[in-house]
């Protein structure tokens, strides 16, 4: 036998080996993450883990999703410019959020109900964001609560709130983070009330889940999901289901929540809440350059452009669009984040160029949780800081300190004929 032929028997022989393994997780639905090397494919990895409904959830966004689709394309839009004939022998992606150091420029973004999608939930994104290196952002609205992420996952975690009507309730749930050793708080302001998704009223999707033929049928074409789910289901706001007014089913804590969200809310809301917290405060959810300035005038540290991943108003500015104003009128004074359609180590590396401290992903850790719990986020999240650094050494940037706007050229309009608004010959989109 000739030396090639030897060495491809031996790779066939490998592959042979690995297929029992491969459809043995194929039939139970169980997809294989380490073998995902992009988000994309961590997504289509979800896809075939969860029943439609909840990929939907996690997935879907505000009427047409347009927001949500422009986040990722006007980011794609952007060229990196590349620095040539640096030493670029040690890079380095590490950097700091709000003071603690992260070894990558990306944090768990707060997503809530995620036990929903797998039945570690939080507790699998917060160990899956703290294996990478980073910070993890529990959502009030988590299925599990302060105290059980905090024992199960104890690295950085911040810990994200909204103003509702009931303040003694957000006062409480804060002094809770504060004795868990959660060390910032994160108020979102985009939710005056919850939008509208299609996908999830076509789904029939609510709380508790509805049995109707075709989730039942969807379901049994994810064994895996549902066996899990059957065995404990985490359909309420841990958080809150404590409370003498949600006690009980999960209806009424689905309930008490939407009666929960303040549409009355004004800036008095943020005086109120950097009166109740003593540490760091975040704002999260705003786009707009003297809604920023407004935020650090009244005591914010940090600010988060987010339009919340296209989830709440459609037809919201993209985020990295947003970004350069908001990061100008804030300057030294606070730090500066963005989330919303980050799917690429290149698009981490566009954001911090146009500004901003660290960025936050939702859906890429969420649908890594649903591919594979734990071992799925901290995949996904790997996968953002290898394609980050690749980036940063081609780019000729050996720190996160020496990104600068100067990397970043927007595409002429002409260029791309599906992303029409996008800006021609400027340095970076949103002046
Ligand atoms: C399933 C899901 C649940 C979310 N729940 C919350 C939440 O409870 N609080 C919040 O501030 N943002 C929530 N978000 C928004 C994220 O924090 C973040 O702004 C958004 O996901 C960023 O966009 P990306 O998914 O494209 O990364 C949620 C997002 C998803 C996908």
């Amino acid at each position: 036998m000739s030396d090639l032929a030897r060495l491809l028997a031996r790779q066939l022989l490998d592959e042979a080996r690995a297929l029992p393994r491969r459809g043995a997780r194929r039939l139970g639905g169980r997809p294989d993450v380490a073998a995902c090397a992009t988000t994309d494919e961590i997504r289509a990895a979800a896809r075939r883990a969860l029943p439609k409904v909840i990929f939907d959830f996690v997935d879907g966004a505000a009427g047409d999703e347009w927001t949500a689709r422009r986040n990722i394309a006007d980011l794609q839009a952007l060229e990196i410019a590349p620095r040539i004939l640096v030493d670029v022998s040690v890079v380095d992606t590490g950097t700091t959020a709000l003071g603690t150091p992260i070894a990558l420029p990306v944090i768990g973004a707060p997503t809530g109900l995620t036990g929903l999608v797998h039945h570690e939930g939080e507790v699998g994104l917060a160990t899956g964001a703290h294996r990478a290196g980073s910070i993890y952002t529990l959502a009030a609205m988590s299925s599990y609560s302060i105290e059980e992420v905090a024992a199960a996952s104890p690295g950085p975690t911040w810990f994200q709130t909204y103003v509702w009507r009931d303040r003694g309730l957000v006062a409480e749930l804060l002094g809770r983070a504060r004795a868990a050793g959660m060390t910032a708080a994160v108020f979102t302001v985009d939710v005056p009330v919850a939008a509208a998704r299609d996908r999830d009223r076509r789904n029939g999707f609510g709380l508790p889940p509805r049995a109707t033929f075709r989730s039942v049928a969807s379901g049994l074409r994810r064994p895996a999901w549902s066996w899990a789910f059957l065995r404990d289901p985490r359909i309420t706001a841990a958080n809150v289901a404590a409370d003498p007014h949600a006690a009980g089913e999960a209806i009424s804590v689905a309930g008490y929540i939407n009666e929960q969200f303040d549409p009355r809310a004004d800036w008095s809301a943020l005086e109120w809440l950097r009166g109740v917290w003593d540490g760091p405060l975040v704002v999260k959810g705003l786009t707009r350059a003297e809604d920023a300035r407004q935020a650090v005038a009244l005591g914010a540290d940090a600010v988060v452009v987010s339009n919340h991943g296209g989830r709440q108003l459609d037809h919201a500015p993209t985020t990295i669009r947003a970004l350069p104003a908001v990061a100008d009128a804030v300057g030294a004074d606070a730090e500066v984040f963005l989330d919303g359609g980050i799917r690429r180590g290149t698009d981490v590396l566009k954001a911090v160029a146009l500004g901003a401290r660290a960025v936050l992903v939702g859906r890429p850790l969420v649908f890594g949780l649903g591919a594979g719990g734990a071992a799925g986020v901290e995949r996904a999240m790997t996968i953002l800081g290898e394609e980050l650094r690749t980036a940063m050494t081609l780019a000729g940037v050996a720190r996160i300190a020496d990104l600068d706007p100067s990397l970043i050229v927007a595409r002429p309009a002409a260029d791309d004929p599906s992303h029409p608004s996008t800006t021609t010959g400027r340095r970076h989109p949103g002046g």
